[in-house]
């Protein structure tokens, strides 16, 4: 929700937002060519406002910088006007704050990074809040089959509850992964969606594809992280891996679609909330998350 505006800024003070983390540069080369999402240029990245400068300063009158120029782990924080996007009247600032990062990583990686057809078959690996994304944009893109995988065993009730059609309990053998999957998909999913950032993952997903299929990275591993695959399989099935970031997201299009979607009831994105916290909260929060317990934890500011 918008508390007030600096000069030049169209939003109106009370106006529901969600919060980009990412506003694109608008000149560099991915810019240039319609990839907003892949900016490389982005003043996000150095935690700044757009001219350089910080909203806010230590004592000693030394900047303090905001993760990704927004910084939302604050009662109120001060962002560049393109990172806060209008939202329609009635989105809870929860869902608003979910639209802003997993839902667009996920729905956005299925809808729009591949473009899945109707009627194919979707395997999801990773069931936090972007991987069950990922199982509500293959809902939305009316896949026949949606295959959900995680370690924890209560993360396929949830998967289910929101369409997936099948489940799988990750164990500590990616084989037995690998042909389970194939049993359940005459072969292997046609789409396969890596979301935790793991190396066996990301090896699993691609080695499971069949001719054709496509695997889709959304999951962030350690930076250095290298992954191996069989490569004469991989071309010679016309197998296809690709890299999806933000879902590849153009806030100002897509946050309000996403919005209305929800407020139709055909995202049901309220779904991914089961616990709201104060900021007191916070390191208990980060626990669970480390446990890989609960789903999406959101901070409420009375
Ligand atoms: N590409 C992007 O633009 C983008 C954007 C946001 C987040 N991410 C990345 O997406 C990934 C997922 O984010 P999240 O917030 O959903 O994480 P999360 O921690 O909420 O969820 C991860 C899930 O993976 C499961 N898991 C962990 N190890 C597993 C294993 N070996 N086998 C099966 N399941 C396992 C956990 O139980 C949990 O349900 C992270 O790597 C995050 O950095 C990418």
């Amino acid at each position: 929700m918008v508390e007030a505006v600096g000069p030049g800024v169209s939003l109106s003070v009370g106006q529901p937002v969600a919060l980009s983390w990412l506003v694109a540069c608008g000149r560099c080369r991915s810019c240039r060519q319609g990839r907003p999402w892949a900016c490389t240029d982005s003043p996000s990245f150095a935690h700044r406002l757009p001219g350089g400068g910080t909203a806010l300063a230590g004592s000693d009158g030394s900047p303090v910088m905001s993760y990704c120029g927004i910084g939302t782990m604050a009662e109120a924080t001060v962002v560049p006007e393109a990172a806060a996007i209008p939202l329609p009247d009635g989105v809870d600032p929860a869902i608003a704050a979910l639209i802003g990062c997993c839902v667009s990583t996920g729905v956005g990686a299925v809808t729009k990074t591949a473009a899945v057809s109707a009627g194919s078959s979707v395997a999801v690996i990773g069931l936090g809040g972007v991987g069950l994304s990922c199982v509500m944009g293959a809902v939305l893109a009316d896949a026949a089959q949606i295959v959900a995988i995680d370690r924890v065993p209560a993360k396929l009730d949830v998967a289910r509850e929101l369409g997936a059609t099948d489940g799988l309990v990750a164990t500590d053998d990616p084989g037995a992964a690998i042909e389970a999957l194939r049993d359940l998909t005459d072969g292997g999913p046609d789409f396969v969606f890596e979301a935790i950032g793991r190396v066996s993952t990301v090896e699993l997903a691609i080695e499971s594809l069949p001719i054709g299929g496509t695997a889709v990275l959304v999951g962030l591993t350690a930076f250095e992280a290298r992954a191996a695959f069989s490569v004469y399989p991989l071309v010679d099935g016309a197998r296809r891996i690709l890299g999806s970031n933000y879902g590849f997201a153009v806030p100002a299009v897509d946050f309000p679609r996403y919005a209305e979607s929800y407020l139709a009831g055909k995202l049901p994105i309220d779904r991914l909330i089961d616990r709201r916290i104060g900021l007191d909260d916070l390191e208990g929060a980060f626990d669970r998350l480390r446990a890989g317990q609960g789903l999406r934890q959101v901070v409420i500011f009375d």
